[in-house]
């Protein structure tokens, strides 16, 4: 496992460079990563520079079974595309169907302990399954979507998923330059972005924001912005 020390000089070495010469050298150097896409925005980006710089990395999502159409419509699309194999992670069955069973179907919305919950379900275990044996993983984290992410590093020691390497290539990008990105590139895309979504979550937990609003006033709308976490990306 490295140290501090090590993940600074990381991050000394790699974090000036250009994210495609980025994740190029990250991946040549830790070959047992794999990147993490709920097919937002950042996400997409980082697939079309991965299918260029470094195809054969593994690219997984977590289907929580209760994604928008729209979402595996840009999964289907981005799949054939790129010619991927996607890797879904499901939830385990027999946690959901009790979760239903004494909670019923929009738990999340009575308390935050409750989303916190269906989110643990949902997202945070099954990640640790699609996270087993890896060296590292990558996200599509940036420092301006949130209060929450305001410090994110472009690598970084994962000590919630046993000290493995988190990469975050576009933490210092602006909104505008993904979308400069997808443009230039005819990246595949969500269709909920041009209907007001700037960052899609679950189905149930995501809405359209009004013009001012921020990036992820549309997730978990009912909650304060220091709670709008879903638990994967904990320090
Ligand atoms: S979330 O934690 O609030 O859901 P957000 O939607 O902003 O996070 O996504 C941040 C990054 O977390 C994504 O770029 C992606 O790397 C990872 N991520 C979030 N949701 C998923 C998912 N369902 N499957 C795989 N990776 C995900
Ligand atoms: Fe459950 Fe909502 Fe979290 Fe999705 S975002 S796992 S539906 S609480």
């Amino acid at each position: 496992m490295l140290s501090n020390g090590d993940i600074q000089k990381l991050n000394e070495t790699y974090s000036g460079k250009p994210a495609p010469e980025f994740l190029k050298e990250v991946l040549a150097k830790f070959p047992r990563t794999a990147l993490a896409s709920s097919f937002g925005a950042e996400d997409v980006v980082l697939i079309d520079m991965i299918a260029k710089v470094s195809p054969q990395t593994r690219i997984f999502t977590l289907d929580t079974g209760r994604l928008n159409e729209e979402t595996y419509d840009v999964m289907e699309r981005v799949r054939r595309k790129y010619k991927l194999s996607i890797e879904s992670y499901f939830p385990e069955n027999a946690k959901v169907e009790a979760l239903e069973r004494t909670k019923g179907f929009y738990s999340f919305r009575e308390s935050i302990e409750n989303r916190k919950e269906c989110c643990q379900i949902r997202k945070v275990e099954p990640l640790k399954r699609a996270l087993a044996g890896l060296e590292g993983w990558i996200t599509g984290l940036r420092r301006d979507q949130a209060v929450t992410r305001a410090k994110v590093q472009k690598i970084e020691k994962d000590e919630a998923h046993g000290g493995i390497i988190k990469f975050n290539p576009l933490a210092d990008w602006a909104q505008k330059e993904v979308w400069d990105y997808i443009k230039a590139n005819q990246v595949p895309y969500n269709k909920l972005h041009d209907m007001g979504y700037p960052s899609i979550g679950c189905a149930p937990c995501t809405r359209a924001v009004k013009s001012g609003e921020d990036v992820r006033a549309g997730r978990w709308w009912w909650e304060r912005p220091e709670h709008k976490e879903c638990g994967i990306h904990k320090k």
